[in-house]
């Protein structure tokens, strides 16, 4: 692991337009009394409730509203999306929640949310009407769908007079969402992680294969994620629609034998492997070098079996953690603990492919985390939001 860092973490506080602007001043003193550096970007609204005067009293750092205040200064929206460890919008208005839900960055405050690769934590504030209304939950949920994490609004009065949810929630439970992610930050800072994903295709002929519906998003999410933390990764992963994960060196391959290979080569320097991957357990025993004409059909296609990716590495363990999946129809933890032992596993993620609309090919899934020490079964999520839990598991256990 790397030396501690001491440089102070930086805090990219949004504030909009709303009444409970005026929390935030409390919620960038509270972080700074917690050795964060805060650096303010605020819509032109949120100006209309706090000036920017009061924020760069406050964090002695200059405050940030428009895009063309400074031409010849860095370019704010990438400076700032650069300098942050985690970004908070607080509060955040029903019109933000849905300009980040639909990629606008028409002021500084949205584009420095797009251009940063940082997690993004939201605290809504707004009337009750507006917050319970679909659309904005709509949008609520395509952003956590993205990864982001809302920091509920509270019940009671709300400054139109009105009594609901819709109130900002209170500074400490932001404070606490922000050292939460700040935490996990560079948490992996110096470790080398392997990720294989996606599933793999065996060739008949040049033109058919036999494959699975691995999507690989959950070993995508996990990698991003990873990378996110500070980690080297390594990505190699079979075909999927899939962009290269930011920060991610990714090793494209198509078959079993391919992913062994492409598996081994990073093995020896990584600490952590998880093996998402849903490898071919067969492939042909010949695939033909034209492509079979129908009249040519053979009767029966010749398998041979293909190596345990998993297996093999787990062989040369050493002290790394290995995680891996297991995709059962039936009793998913039991089957999970035989491979955790066959494969001396540290964690095996368990997924019922049974369970419909969840699972492969599917943005979702709900799995058991099985371990020597027992199962955790958790709720159905979204696969990014997995491969955070997943990490901060993988985590733990390599702190022992
Ligand atoms: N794995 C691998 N190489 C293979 C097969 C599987 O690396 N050739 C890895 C997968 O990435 C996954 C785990 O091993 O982490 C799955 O184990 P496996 O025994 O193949 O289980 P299932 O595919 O779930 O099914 P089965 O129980 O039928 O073996």
């Amino acid at each position: 692991m790397a030396a501690m860092d001491i440089t102070p973490k930086t805090v990219v506080l949004g504030v909009t337009g709303g009444i409970g602007a005026y929390k935030a001043c409390e919620l960038a003193r509270s972080l700074m009394r917690a050795g964060i550096r805060v650096r303010v970007v605020m819509t032109e609204s949120a100006t209309k409730f706090v000036t920017p005067v009061t924020f760069r009293a406050l964090t002695r750092e200059p405050v940030a509203v428009s895009l063309w205040d400074e031409p010849d200064a860095k370019i704010h929206h990438i400076s700032l999306g650069q300098e942050a460890d985690v970004m908070v919008i607080a509060p955040c208005t029903a019109n933000v929640i849905a300009k980040l839900a639909h990629g606008r960055t028409d002021d500084l405050l949205t584009t420095t949310a797009l251009a940063t690769e940082a997690p993004l934590i939201v605290a809504p504030a707004m009337n009750v009407h507006m917050w319970r209304k679909e659309i904005t939950q709509a949008n609520v949920a395509a952003l956590r769908a993205r990864g982001v994490m809302f920091v509920e609004p509270e019940s009671g009065e709300l400054a139109c007079g009105e009594v609901g949810e819709g109130r900002l929630a209170a500074v400490d439970s932001i404070v606490a969402a922000a050292l939460e992610e700040l935490g996990r930050a560079r948490e992996l800072e110096g470790v080398c992680v392997l990720v294989t994903a996606g599933g793999t295709r065996e060739p008949i002929d040049p033109v058919r294969y036999i494959g699975n519906r691995s999507s690989g998003r959950t070993g995508f999410a996990i990698a991003e994620e990873a990378a996110r933390r500070g980690a080297d990764v390594t990505l190699v992963t079979g075909p999927a629609t899939l962009a290269d994960p930011f920060g991610v060196r990714t090793v494209r391959v198509e078959t079993a034998l391919q992913m062994r290979d492409a598996a081994e080569e990073a093995f020896d320097d990584a600490d952590v492997v998880i093996a998402s991957a849903a490898v071919a357990d067969f492939r042909p025993a010949e695939a033909s070098e034209g492509k079979i004409k129908k009249d040519d059909a053979p009767d029966t296609i010749e398998l041979v079996p293909n190596p345990d990716i998993l297996a093999s590495l787990a062989e040369r363990k050493g002290s790394r953690v290995l995680v891996g999946f297991a995709a059962e129809s039936g009793d998913a933890a039991a089957g999970a603990r035989a491979k955790l032992m066959a494969k001396h596993l540290d964690l095996v993620v368990a997924n019922d492919i049974t369970e419909p609309g969840l699972g492969f090919d599917s943005a979702r899934n709900r799995v058991t985390l099985v371990t020597a020490q027992g199962d955790e079964e958790l709720p159905e999520m979204d696969k990014r939001v997995l491969a955070r839990v997943l990490l901060d598991r993988v985590t733990a256990i390599m702190k022992g």
